[in-house]
């Protein structure tokens, strides 16, 4: 399942983001990549280590842990601290199809995840480039997915994926994975749904419904009985 959740940054944020971005170091985007994406990636990065990074990437978990949406649609366990990409006509960038690394480790925390879901920041407005769609492939097709500036999508990070190469302008964004309290994605979702419609209820009804407030109960029952910590 593919889940959009908009906002995460403001426009503010995004235009503070970019400057600092603008003003680091990039390097070669296959020194993260495992063995197989190496053969098929061609984009820049910021040093994973590097501060720049590392302070963006506190930035963008202190709004993620703040937003119900995302919240909601990941029951995240760990976060893996967020890297960031460029790709850019100039340097005919494109990432071709891949499935992301099963387990990921982050060298200076020492965090190990199993990679549930993978995650991508836009951090460019679609308007400033062509091409440049995230592909993804579920059990129903294929999926292009290019958000304004400040919006993610999470997606399951078993699908393949790709994205189609940039053919004008750059295209910015933020990338990492997280390990859900809930491993089973089917379950995952169920429980996405239920909260989602809870959510629709509570506004027409008041949180303080009775039917609502069994819902929000089974609700976190579901929850106890799927999550592993
Ligand atoms: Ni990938």
């Amino acid at each position: 399942m593919l889940i959009c959740v908009p906002n995460v940054l403001s426009k503010q944020d995004v235009a503070d983001f970019r400057r600092i971005m603008d003003a680091s170091a990039w390097e070669d985007g296959r020194s993260t990549a495992g063995a197989q994406s190496a053969l098929v990636k061609r984009n820049e990065q910021l040093p994973p280590d590097g501060e720049a990074a590392r302070k963006l990437g506190n930035r963008i978990i202190s709004a993620l842990t703040a937003n119900p949406r995302f919240l909601s649609a990941a029951v995240p366990q760990h976060i893996f601290p967020p890297l960031f990409n460029r790709y850019t006509a100039a340097a005919g960038h494109r990432f071709g199809i891949h499935v992301d690394n099963a387990v990921r480790g982050d060298r200076l925390t020492g965090l190990r995840i199993r990679t549930d879901l993978s995650v991508t920041l836009f951090l460019s407005e679609p308007e400033e480039y062509d091409g440049g769609e995230l592909v993804i492939e579920d059990l129903y097709g294929s999926h292009e997915v290019k958000l304004p500036a400040g919006d993610l999508v999470l997606y399951p990070a078993s699908s393949l994926h790709m994205v189609t190469p940039v053919t004008r302008g750059a295209r910015v964004a933020s990338f990492f994975w997280l390990q859900s309290m809930i491993r089973d994605a089917h379950a995952r979702s169920m429980i996405f749904d239920l909260d989602t419609a809870i959510q629709a209820l509570a506004e027409r009804l008041g949180r303080d419904d009775p039917e609502t407030v069994k819902l929000t109960g089974i609700y976190h029952n579901l929850i106890r009985y799927w999550a592993e910590v």
